[in-house]
């Protein structure tokens, strides 16, 4: 049996090899054992956010403990405990019991092999006065749906005159089969409602707990307060 929903890389695959290497000589840099900043290490900080999109920079980022971590950072910040979380129905399982954990309410919002239907959305966000949607617009677990193109601007845009945001869950960027992949949604945000997750687990190895949440404006210091309550920082030698 292949086991498919997980998404991470079949052991023969993982780059174990230069895994392996890399993290001996971060573990030997002068202050490796030391408390790196608070948000992550600023060049780790800076490739990530040129991931997300042009004009981002290391100030939009903030380095978490793998994608989990970051939703979980994500949910705290953005959603009050009893509060609605539109999701995509069906989703990842992992977002449902991070949501329910902190005792939010997930909401199904329906969608079609073009991802999430945005009438459907709007409704949603009418009936249940949300302030977040937790998305994923790229190779969708589990449906493995891509966002139509059209409604990329229509999900913001409904989002934006919500006073809601978007945790766009990008963990399936790097897994693409070399075909043209459409960019991050926050690359294209004009609203600055996405609050965008990319995470280093899928392409590397589960054990690489390094992922990022990247945002615009002042949401960014809500994340970060979070995180020092929950996990401090992550590892400086990863
Ligand atoms: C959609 C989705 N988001 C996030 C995660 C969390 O992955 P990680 O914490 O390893 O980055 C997973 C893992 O299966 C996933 O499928």
């Amino acid at each position: 049996m292949i086991a498919f929903n997980g998404g991470y890389l079949h052991p023969s695959l993982q780059p174990d090899r230069a895994l392996g290497s890399a993290l001996g000589r971060a573990a030997r840099r002068p202050g490796a054992w030391e408390r790196p900043p608070l948000e992550g290490v600023t060049t780790l900080r800076s490739w990530f956010a040129r991931q997300a999109g042009e004009g981002l920079t290391a100030a939009n980022a903030l380095i978490t403990a793998g994608g989990q971590a970051a939703l979980n950072t994500a949910l705290h910040a953005l959603v009050a405990p009893g509060a609605p979380l539109l999701v995509e129905s069906p989703t990842y399982p992992g977002a449902l019991a991070a949501a329910r954990a902190s005792g939010i309410r997930p909401i199904p919002v329906p969608t079609d092999d073009d991802g999430v239907r945005a009438d459907l959305l709007e409704e949603a966000f009418a009936a249940t006065n949300a302030r977040a949607f937790y998305c994923q617009p790229l190779f969708h677990n589990p449906t493995g749906a891509v966002l139509a193109a059209e409604r990329r601007r229509q999900i913001m845009e409904i989002s934006h005159n919500a006073g809601a945001f978007i945790i766009e869950d990008d963990y399936a960027r790097h897994l693409g089969h070399g075909g043209p992949v459409a960019a991050p949604l926050i690359a294209d945000d004009p609203f600055g409602v996405v609050v965008h997750i990319n995470s280093l687990t899928k392409p590397n190895s589960p054990s690489l707990r390094v992922a990022a949440l990247i945002a615009r404006g002042p949401v960014m210091e809500r994340l970060r307060a979070i995180q020092v309550v929950t996990s401090f920082f992550v590892s400086r030698p990863l």
